[in-house]
Parts: structure tokens; C-alpha cells; sequence
């Protein structure tokens, strides 16, 4: 068992706890509720390395009040929860969490998707309520997939997986992102590169899958979504900052796109109050990587991070690799 200490900011699944024990004492969130940054402060005073999760805020103030934290490992794919300039300028090591989580996260996306297209959740409702009381022709009707256009933005691991998926739906795809991908991929995935607003014009489903940054947010605002097709749906499964929620919830309201679904917010865990209103948009409670196989994987890897940073190795999921120059 070697000296340093690890504080683990939440629960995480037991066989990630058990592997850190092996090599490592530390310290656990027992009440598995979110911490203050007081309590968060407190908590990793004695601690070289620190396990995370995305609704932690590491900011420089929590960096800065540890002179001996090393490492941050964040049990997420995103890191848009730390300030990773503040860590590289103290030499904190930062890790997250990728590929891991692909395939679960393109999974959600595709139900969130359908779910929007043939209004499954607005229908568990009606059914739910009493309502259903007799097939009917004209009853729930929601949107044909197969055949349509689907729109990626940002065509990295997780808009790949959406991709791949799409090609078995006999849906026409095509994506922006700020760099174009290989040729091969294109012509794997059958996926054509075109910039924004095409892109926004011509599908018939948006799915966003780009990182949170300052670039990135607000990408969905009211002049995107006038450009949308009135029978088109926005599918939200990355950072909810990259939409703005009050005209997103203007367009729904008033038809300028038929559907959305999210699953991250702007302020979580709040809800901006006019979607909770409206019939045409399904809420998931950011569960876009919640799979017990994922959970496992994402906090071992995690883990896997914090004790290599702190056995003087590199960790395998750097986001700072400059810390590591002299
Ligand atoms: C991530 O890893 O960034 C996801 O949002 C977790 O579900």
C-alpha cells in the first residue's frame, strides 16, 4: 500500500473502490451527496489525488487550496466541471474518461431520438392517464425515421457510434464539425461534410456531440433553430449549455421545430420551467452513460487514472500532458 491519500468525491461501483483500495488508502463521500466547496475543500485537504464526478466544480480556488493534490480524475468523458488551466499552472494532473462511454452515450442519443420522433413519452403518458381509449387514425402521430436526414455536429467518437447506428435506419447523414474527418471515415460512416447552416436546413433530426467550450455554447440559439425544418427534432445528449434553453423552449412552444429531446441542461439539475410545460419535448435526467457494464468501466478507468498519477506514471487519460514538462 503506497502513502498517498485519496479522497472520492461521491459513490462510485464498488469493483472501481475495490481497485483503489488495493494500492491506495482513501476517503469516501459516504453520504453520496453533492459536496459544498467548503465541504469539497475540506474533504481533500490531506489528499494528493482527487476521484471526481462532472457535478463537482473544481475551480482554482479548490485547485489552489491543496498545495499537495496531484491529480484529478474526473469519472466523465467531459472535464468542462474543472479548470484545467488552473490545474496545469499548479501541475495537476487532470484525467477523464473516453471511449469507454461511446457506445452507451450513441445508444441514448438514438432513443432520444426515436422517442422524439414517434412521441414515445408524451404516449406512456396518454396511456398511463386513462387516456388510451381505442386505436385511433389520427392518434399520436409522430415523425417517419427511416429514410430521413440526420445531422451530426460534431462528428467525434460519440457522433461515429450515432453514425453508425443511422446506417442501418437507410438515413441519409451528414455532419459539420471544425475539422472535416478522414476520407475513409466519410465513406465508412456515408456520412458527407457540409458547413452549419446546411446542415441545419437539410435534416430532418440534429443530434449535437461536441465538447463544451467557450465556442460552443449557445450553438443552438433562436437563429439556428429558424433554420431548422419545421418538422425537424433537436437530439441533446452532450453539455446542455450548447443549447440555449429559453428559445429552444420558444421554438417548441410555437412549432418552429416539431420536437426535441434532452438530456443535459443548462443549470443542472435545473429544468428551465417552459420545457417542463411542453408536451413536445422529452427531459431524461442526464443518464446518457448510465449502464451498470459503463458506470463500472468509467469509474475503474478513473481509477486507473488516479493511481498511475500517483505511482509516477503518466495516467493513461491525461488531458494536461504539459504538467509532465519540465
Ligand atoms: C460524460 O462522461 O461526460 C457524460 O456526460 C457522463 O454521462
Amino acid at each position: 500500500m503506497m502513502t498517498a491519500k485519496v479522497f472520492v468525491s461521491r459513490r462510485i461501483p464498488e469493483a472501481a473502490l475495490e481497485l483503489l483500495g488495493k494500492s491506495f488508502k482513501f476517503e469516501l463521500n459516504e453520504r453520496d451527496v453533492q459536496l459544498s466547496k467548503k465541504q469539497l475543500i475540506r474533504r481533500i485537504a490531506d489528499k494528493e489525488g482527487l476521484i471526481c464526478l462532472l457535478t463537482d466544480r473544481i475551480d482554482r480556488e479548490v485547485l489552489e487550496s491543496n498545495p499537495s493534490l496531484k491529480v484529478v480524475s474526473n469519472v466523465a468523458v467531459g472535464f468542462d466541471n474543472i479548470d484545467v488551466k488552473a490545474a496545469t499552472a499548479r501541475k495537476i494532473m487532470v484525467t477523464n474518461t473516453p471511449g469507454v462511454l461511446t457506445e452507451t452515450t450513441a445508444d441514448l442519443a438514438w432513443a432520444l431520438l426515436l422517442a422524439s420522433a414517434r412521441r414515445i413519452c408524451e404516449a406512456e403518458r396518454f396511456t398511463r392517464a386513462g387516456r388510451f381509449k381505442g386505436w385511433g387514425i389520427m392518434m399520436l402521430l409522430g415523425n417517419d425515421v427511416y429514410g430521413k436526414t440526420l445531422g451530426i455536429c460534431g462528428l467525434g467518437r460519440i457522433g461515429r457510434a450515432v453514425a453508425r447506428r443511422a446506417l442501418g435506419f437507410g438515413l441519409r447523414i451528414l455532419y459539420t464539425d471544425q475539422v472535416r474527418a478522414e476520407e475513409s471515415v466519410e465513406r465508412e460512416l456515408k456520412t458527407a461534410y457540409v458547413d452549419k447552416d446546411t446542415l441545419l436546413r437539410e435534416s430532418d433530426f440534429v443530434t449535437l456531440h461536441m465538447p463544451l467550450l467557450p465556442e460552443t455554447r449557445h450553438y443552438i440559439s433562436t437563429r439556428e433553430l429558424n433554420l431548422m425544418k419545421k418538422t425537424a427534432h433537436l437530439v441533446n445528449s452532450s453539455r446542455g449549455p450548447i443549447v440555449d434553453e429559453r428559445s429552444l423552449a420558444v421554438a417548441l412552444k410555437k412549432k418552429t421545430i416539431a420536437g426535441a429531446a434532452l438530456d443535459v441542461y443548462e443549470e443542472e439539475p435545473k429544468i428551465n420551467p417552459a420545457l417542463l410545460k411542453l408536451e413536445n419535448v422529452v427531459l431524461m435526467p442526464h443518464i446518457g452513460s448510465a449502464s451498470v457494464e459503463t458506470r463500472t468501466k468509467m469509474a475503474t478507468m478513473a481509477v486507473e487514472n488516479c493511481i498511475a498519477a500517483l505511482s509516477g506514471k503518466k495516467p493513461p487519460n491525461l488531458v494536461n500532458p504539459e504538467v509532465l514538462q519540465d
